[in-house]
């Protein structure tokens, strides 16, 4: 199987920042807004024209990323209406230069990124509802696609990758995939290409230029890698709230816990979490949502940094599934779920449990053992593989969903 470092370095990312951003933030009624709602070109050319974010979006996306510990984003270069968010450099006028904008927002999205050390990557559609030749001349679409590809290869520098989403709207159709991948290759040979599979192919490999499979609004279950030629790497991606596209009225927002577990979840398969932000027309990102985001980056300070470079190494645990253990060189991290709070019973309802907690599979003897968020050092036994750790409860004042000990092994 060939393994490339640079898919290896993508996996060591972890964690991403997805961000629907274009015209239809305005609307706040979904990135589909102009199908699901019908509304006519005349119409949306009125949150073309009304879409004008704030000067300062961008640096604000970046630093909200950062606090999220999130080491990349991916953003909405072009979603499916067409509209660029980039200059296309006289390929469309149907673009941010020409809107209320004015000017070029990829130029000021990948300056923010790479001020703060986030990698940039970009979504770019591949169906169009505007550009007329996706309906009746496909050939020559394709050609517009690549050019417009080639545009964001080669004028942002180094970016991460490209992840796009459509072809599953032409399932018969030759999408000419080579072609595509090749654009990119030519200027960017180590960004990672993504090609959403969508929510009926979870999880499937497609074209060998293509570095991970994606797992959209899917749960992290992991990959099977058996008879492949190429290692591909795994990201999930999920929307905060029910849509990807600011949703002024979705109310439906997941809790800290859930996307707690959910990142580690992800980790726990060695798949990517790519947790998804909607801002508003002006480029907000809200406060409900920078709240949960910078709840997830605390969490992942305060004891979770070994999400990055952690590998999945066969651990498991037979008092809880939810519980794993991930791996760097030779220290082993114990991911452990639901542990109570130690105080006074008056005042300590949290659910779960503290006690033994038995792991399998565990390569090598383990030295000492500790939580990563306190000091002291936890009593454990060892039998071969089979490891007990006496989990203690958070000590009052603490309640963390996922509690991760350290491990040094011989
Ligand atoms: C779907 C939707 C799209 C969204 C994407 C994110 O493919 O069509 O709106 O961008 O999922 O994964």
């Amino acid at each position: 199987m060939i393994v490339k470092e640079y898919i290896k370095d993508f996996e060591k990312l972890g964690f991403g920042m997805f961000v629907h951003f274009g015209p239809y933030s305005v609307i706040g009624r979904g990135e589909w807004a102009k199908k699901t709602h019908n509304i006519s070109w005349d119409e949306y050319m009125k949150a073309v024209q009304a879409f004008n974010p704030k000067p300062t979006w961008a640096a604000e996306l970046a630093q909200a990323a950062k606090e999220a510990g999130a080491r990349y984003i991916t953003l909405t270069t072009r979603h499916h209406e067409g509209f660029s968010l980039y200059d296309t450099r006289g390929l469309s006028t149907y673009d941010a230069p020409h809107s209320a904008a004015g000017r070029d927002l990829i130029r000021e999205y990948v300056d923010a990124c790479n001020d703060v050390g986030i990698v940039p990557f970009f979504y770019h559609t591949t169906l169009d509802w505007y550009h007329p030749d996706f309906n009746t001349n496909f050939k020559s679409y394709l050609q517009y696609l690549r050019d417009s590809v080639e545009v964001l290869c080669s004028e942002y520098g180094k970016i991460g990758g490209l992840w796009f989403d459509g072809n599953w709207s032409k399932p018969g159709e030759d999408w000419e995939e080579d072609a595509l991948y090749g654009v990119i290759r030519k200027h960017q040979p180590e960004a990672i290409i993504v090609n959403n599979t969508g929510l009926s192919a979870r999880g499937e490999p497609g074209n060998l230029q293509l570095d991970s499979v994606t797992f959209e609004q899917g749960r992290p279950t992991p990959m099977n890698r058996e008879g492949m030629s190429k290692y591909f790497a795994a990201e999930m991606c999920h929307t905060l709230n029910a849509h990807w596209g600011c949703g002024h009225s979705d109310f439906n927002y997941k809790s800290l816990p859930h996307l707690i577990e959910t990142l580690c979840a992800c980790r726990k398969v060695g798949a990517n979490y790519l947790l998804n932000v909607g801002p508003t027309g002006e480029g907000e990102i809200t406060l409900l949502q920078e709240a949960l985001l910078r709840g997830i980056g605390d969490w992942i300070s305060l004891g979770g940094s070994s999400i990055y470079e952690g590998k999945p190494c066969g651990v498991s645990c037979e008092d809880a599934p939810k519980n794993f253990a991930l791996r760097i060189d030779n220290k082993l991290y114990f991911y452990v779920h639901d542990l109570s709070i130690t105080g006074d019973s008056n005042v300590t309802v949290a659910g779960g449990g503290a006690g033994d907690k038995v792991f399998t599979g565990v390569p090598g003897r383990i030295k000492s053992v500790k939580w990563t968020d306190c000091d002291g050092n936890l009593a454990f036994t060892q039998d071969g593989d089979k490891v007990t750790i006496g989990c203690t409860g958070c000590t009052s004042g603490k309640s963390l969903v996922v509690r991760v000990a350290e491990a040094e092994i011989e």
